[in-house]
């Protein structure tokens, strides 16, 4: 199977950002300025080409970008440099992040980056990351897709045995008649335990509308 960078790299920044709208866009900015302040320190984890941490970054909040497809990256880079914004990008991957412990005050990742990881595993790795590089009373604020039913699932053993065997959660949707990456569906069961053995104490999760459409919204806290 085609890991998230391969399956990026090929789509590339033009073809990522003909699956939204502006108007969608515009509408989840609005929503997550909501839950940031210009005083925080805001890391954009699976930032692709920057869609939210360049218009913060020109409205003068404080922010860096991280993703691990060095060329969505790169646009990203030069997106800032044409407005000549100073926005730190790195190549990484959220189950090792390039941050040391206590870097940020929030922490927004978006758009299903974060059910690209389909394996439990790999997902407690990831929060287990962001805690670390939280400030105390930091959050972490994660918007995935949300199925009453999932889907269509992936039966197929190639995403790995232990996501088959933790409930066939995984679904690969079309946008468009495109396919996406696979992505694991949570629900707030599962997300209970995760968030029981990353150790958070504080977290909501909710079915929110989010950019117009129902979605599976995840905060916690350190
Ligand atoms: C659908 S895009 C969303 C991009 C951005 N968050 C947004 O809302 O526009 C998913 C992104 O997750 C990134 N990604 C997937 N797995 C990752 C990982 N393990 N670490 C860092 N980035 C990852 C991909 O490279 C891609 O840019």
């Amino acid at each position: 199977m085609r890991t998230s960078k391969q399956f990026y790299t090929k789509l590339t920044a033009k073809g990522l950002k003909q699956r939204k709208t502006a108007l969608h866009t515009a509408s989840e900015l609005k929503y997550i300025k909501k839950l940031l302040n210009k005083r925080q320190h805001i890391l954009d984890l699976a930032c692709g080409y920057g869609r939210f941490t360049i218009p913060l970054a020109r409205q003068g909040y404080s922010i860096e970008g991280m993703d691990i497809t060095p060329s969505l990256v790169k646009d990203a880079k030069a997106a800032a440099k044409r407005e000549h914004l100073d926005i730190h990008f790195r190549i990484g991957d959220m189950r090792r992040l390039p941050y040391a412990k206590d870097s940020f005050d929030a922490i927004i990742c978006t758009w299903n980056a974060f059910s690209e990881l389909y394996k439990e595993a790999d997902q407690l790795k990831a929060v287990n990351e962001m805690l670390r590089v939280l400030k105390k009373g930091g959050f972490a604020f994660i918007e995935m897709r949300y199925a009453r039913v999932v889907p269509k699932i992936h039966t197929n053993k190639s995403v790995g045995d232990e996501a088959v065997r933790s409930g066939k959660r995984i679904t690969t949707g079309k946008t468009a008649g495109i396919g996406s990456m696979p992505q694991y569906v949570h629900n707030k069961s599962t997300i209970r335990r995760i968030m029981g053995k990353a150790g958070s104490r504080r977290y909501i999760a909710v079915i929110e509308n989010f950019g117009g459409r129902e979605r599976f919204l995840l905060r916690f806290w350190k």
